[in-house]
C-alpha cells in the first residue's frame, strides 16, 4: 500500500447547482465552479484520485465570436488528474470533462501520455524517497544523517524510463540536496551521483542509482537578504506616480487601452493568455489575434552526466506552468499603479484555492516613441512611448518564468519571457570539471548547459479569419547591368504555401520574419493588411534528432509552424506530453496533412527560447535573462498612428 493512500480520498460533495455571474464564454473559472466540478468527477470516479489541474473548455471560436452580451454560457470544464488503478493497469491518469449546465460528466482515461505531474504524486514522490532504506544507507554513506535538511526534487523522466519500473506506472526521478539548516538553499549541495526512481504507481523506490560518492561542496549559496553581510547604501528611491491613475479601463476580465481591447485569463498549461486581441481604429474594432499564448515549452540538459542527460521537462504540459503562478506584491514585483488579477486553481482533493495577484497590469515609461529636430526653424517635436504590461511569473522547481506582454502606443505587442531562479547544478571533485558541457560556477560546483525553448500559439485573425503567411527576407543582387556597383539587395517574399512549407528558422544574417497577411483588405494604399512576427536570435533544438528527447520536443525543432486552425488543438506536444508519452503528437502530427495555408484561418506557432550555458555570476541566484519576440503592424495602419500622442507636459509649447 502507499505510504500516502489514507490522505488522498477525494472529498465527495454535494452539487450545488451553478449560480455563476458568468457573462462571457472566456471568463475565467470561479471558485464554485471549480468545486462543483470536482465533485461532479469525483462522484464519477468512483475511487481515489488525485487533480493535476483544470480548465475551462474554451466554446468553439465561431460561437465565442457571435456571443452578444447577455447570450446564455456553456460552462464545460476539463479536469486532469490520476488514481493508480490497480495492478496490471496502466497509470495513465484520467480527463474528466463536466458540463455544469447540464451536470454531464464524460471520464476518460489518458492513453496518449499521462496526467500532468500534481502536487499529490510530488510530495509523494518525496515521502516515498525519504522512507527507503537504500537512499537512507547512501545518504548515510554521503554523511547526512538529518533526513529532515535533505530537499527533494522529483522530476519528470520523460521518455527516459528504468527498465525496474513495469511499464505503464507513473514514475518520477527524484534528486536530493542538502541544507545546513532548515532556511539555506538546498541547491549550494547537490547529492552528486544518487537518483531514485520512484514507481508512483507501486508507492516504492523501483531503483536506487548510485555512480558513487562526491563530496558535497564546500560553500553555501545564500542570496536571502537577511544572509547578506551588507547591502549597498547608494540606491535612491525610485517611485512610479500616476496622480490621475492608469489610462486602462477593466470590466471583469476585458480590458481597454489606447486603441487596444483583450481579454486575459491563466489557463493550466498555457499560462498567461490573451483572448480577442483587437484595436478600435476609428469606428471599427479591427481583430489582430483571437488568441497569444504559450503552448508548450521544454528544456533540454545538454550534459552527458547522468544527473542531468535525461532531463528535458515540459514545463508547461507536464508541470502545469499556470498552476504554478505566483502571487505578487505591490512595490516588489510590480511598480506603480498596478491591476492585479486573481487566478483559480483546483487542488489535488478537488478544493479550490485562489492565487491572489496572479496577473500583474501595469503602464511603463519607455523612453522616447519619436522624435524629430528641424535644424533650419530650430523646432523639435518629441514623444513619449508608453506600454502597457500584462505579465505573470510561475515557479517550477528551481527554476522562475515571468511571461510579459507589452503593448506598445505604435501598436507593437511583445511577448518578453524573463527566465531567473536557481540553475542546475552537479557537484565535482576538485580538477573534475568539464567546462565545454558544465562549466564552473562556484567551487566545486558546475551547472549543465541547457536550452529553454518556447513555443508560443499565435492565433491570427486580422480583419477577419481568412489569412496567409509569408517570409519576407533581404537578398543580395548579384552585379549584373542593372546593378553595376553590387550594392543592391532587395526584399524577397515568399508565401508558405502548406502546413510542410512552413517549417521555417530564424535566419538574422538576412533580417526575416513572416508576415501574416489578410489578401481581402487592403489599406488606405491599396495593399493587403498585415502584422509581422519579428523573431530573436533563437536557437533551435540542439539534441540529435534520433533522440527521445527530440522525438517528445518536435515543436522545438523549428522556430515557425503554419496549421490551419483547428478546435481544440492548443498544445504543441499534444495534451498528455508527461511521462509514457513516446513523442510525435501535436505539431508534427498535425501538419502531416500538409493542408493549404492560403487565405484560411490558420495559426502561427514561434518557438522561441535561449540555450544558456551558465556563468559565475548565475550564481547563486540567476539575475533574469531575456528571450521572446514582436508582433508589428506593417501597412495595417496607413501611416504611423501615433501622432495624435500628445507632447508630455514638460515639453509642451505654450
Ligand atoms: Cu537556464
Amino acid at each position: 500500500t502507499p505510504v500516502y493512500a489514507s490522505s488522498r480520498q477525494l472529498p465527495i460533495k454535494k452539487t450545488l447547482g451553478v449560480s455563476s455571474m458568468t457573462t462571457h464564454p472566456l471568463s475565467p473559472l470561479t471558485t464554485e465552479e471549480i468545486e462543483q466540478g470536482a465533485a461532479l468527477v469525483a462522484a464519477q470516479l468512483g475511487e481515489q484520485g488525485s487533480f493535476s489541474s483544470v480548465n475551462l473548455i474554451e466554446p468553439k471560436k465561431a460561437d465565442v465570436l457571435r456571443h452578444q452580451a447577455g447570450d446564455a454560457v456553456q460552462r464545460e470544464l476539463r479536469f486532469v488528474g490520476y488514481d493508480h488503478p490497480a495492478e496490471g493497469k496502466r497509470d495513465g491518469g484520467f480527463e474528466g470533462l463536466v458540463n455544469l449546465s447540464t451536470q454531464a460528466v464524460v471520464i476518460n482515461r489518458i492513453e496518449s501520455g499521462q496526467a500532468s505531474i500534481g502536487l499529490a504524486d510530488f510530495v509523494a514522490a518525496i515521502q516515498i524517497t525519504k522512507a527507503d532504506p537504500d537512499w537512507q544507507a547512501a545518504m548515510r554513506l554521503r554523511g547526512v544523517t538529518d533526513f529532515d535538511l535533505v530537499q527533494i526534487d522529483p522530476w519528470p523522466t520523460g521518455g527516459y524510463v528504468h527498465p525496474s519500473v513495469p511499464e505503464g506506472h507513473r514514475v518520477h526521478r527524484a534528486i536530493s540536496f542538502v541544507k545546513e539548516d532548515p532556511t539555506d538553499n538546498a541547491y549550494a549541495r547537490p547529492v552528486q551521483g544518487l537518483i531514485a526512481h520512484v514507481d508512483l504507481t507501486a508507492g516504492k523506490v523501483a531503483h536506487l542509482e548510485d555512480h558513487g560518492v562526491v563530496p558535497l561542496p564546500p560553500e553555501g549559496a545564500r542570496y536571502d537578504a537577511a544572509s547578506q553581510p551588507e547591502f549597498r547604501d547608494s540606491l535612491r528611491p525610485i517611485d512610479i506616480v500616476q496622480p490621475e491613475g492608469a489610462s486602462f479601463q477593466v470590466d471583469g476580465h476585458a480590458v481597454q487601452w489606447e486603441g487596444f481591447n483583450f481579454r486575459v485569463s491563466i489557463h493550466p498549461t498555457n499560462g498567461l493568455v490573451l483572448h480577442q486581441l483587437s484595436y478600435q481604429d476609428g469606428d471599427e474594432n479591427r481583430s489582430i489575434l483571437y488568441r497569444a499564448a504559450l503552448s508548450e515549452m521544454v528544456v533540454p540538459y545538454g550534459d552527458t552526466d547522468p544527473m542531468h542527460n535525461w532531463k528535458h521537462v515540459f514545463d508547461a504540459g507536464e508541470a502545469n506552468i499556470g498552476s504554478l503562478t505566483n502571487s505578487l506584491t505591490l512595490g516588489c514585483d510590480c511598480l506603480g499603479e498596478i491591476y492585479y488579477f486573481d487566478h483559480n486553481v483546483v487542488n489535488w482533493n478537488g478544493t479550490a484555492r485562489r492565487i491572489e495577484n496572479a496577473i500583474c497590469m501595469h503602464e511603463e515609461d519607455y523612453g522616447i516613441l519619436w522624435k524629430h529636430r528641424d535644424s533650419l526653424t530650430q523646432s523639435t517635436e518629441v514623444r513619449r512611448s508608453r506600454r502597457l504590461v500584462i505579465s505573470a511569473v510561475h515557479t517550477v522547481g528551481n527554476y522562475e518564468y515571468g511571461f510579459f506582454w507589452y503593448l506598445y502606443l505604435d501598436g507593437t505587442i511583445q511577448m518578453e519571457v524573463k527566465l531567473t531562479g536557481i540553475i542546475g547544478v552537479s557537484a565535482i571533485e576538485d580538477g573534475g570539471e568539464r567546462p565545454d558541457v558544465a562549466p564552473l560556477v562556484a567551487p566545486n560546483v558546475t551547472s549543465p548547459i541547457h536550452q529553454h525553448l518556447f513555443c508560443f500559439r499565435l492565433d491570427f485573425n486580422i480583419d477577419g479569419l481568412e489569412n496567409s503567411v509569408y517570409e519576407v527576407e533581404a537578398e543580395t543582387v548579384p552585379i549584373s547591368d542593372d546593378n553595376p556597383e553590387g550594392t543592391a539587395f532587395r526584399a524577397k517574399t515568399t508565401l508558405l504555401a502548406t502546413e510542410q512549407q512552413a517549417q521555417r528558422d530564424c535566419y538574422p544574417q538576412r533580417s526575416r520574419y513572416w508576415k501574416v497577411v489578410n489578401p481581402d483588405r487592403k489599406n488606405g494604399l491599396g495593399k493587403p493588411v498585415a502584422w509581422k512576427l519579428l523573431p530573436s536570435a533563437s536557437p533551435t533544438l540542439l539534441a540529435d534528432d534520433h533522440s527521445i528527447m527530440a522525438k517528445r520536443a518536435g515543436f522545438a525543432k523549428h522556430n515557425l509552424w503554419v496549421t490551419q486552425f483547428e478546435e481544440g488543438a492548443f498544445n504543441a506536444a499534444g495534451d498528455y506530453p508527461n511521462l509514457l508519452n513516446k513523442g510525435g503528437d501535436g505539431l508534427p502530427k498535425w501538419i502531416e496533412a500538409d493542408r493549404q495555408l492560403e487565405s484560411k484561418d490558420l495559426v502561427v506557432w514561434h518557438t522561441t527560447g535561449v540555450t544558456h550555458m551558465p556563468r559565475p555570476e548565475d550564481w547563486p541566484v540567476m539575475p533574469v535573462e531575456y528571450c521572446g519576440f514582436s508582433l508589428m503592424p506593417v501597412g495595417f495602419f496607413d501611416r504611423n498612428p501615433t501622432l495624435n500622442v500628445p507632447p508630455s507636459n514638460a515639453c509642451a509649447k505654450d
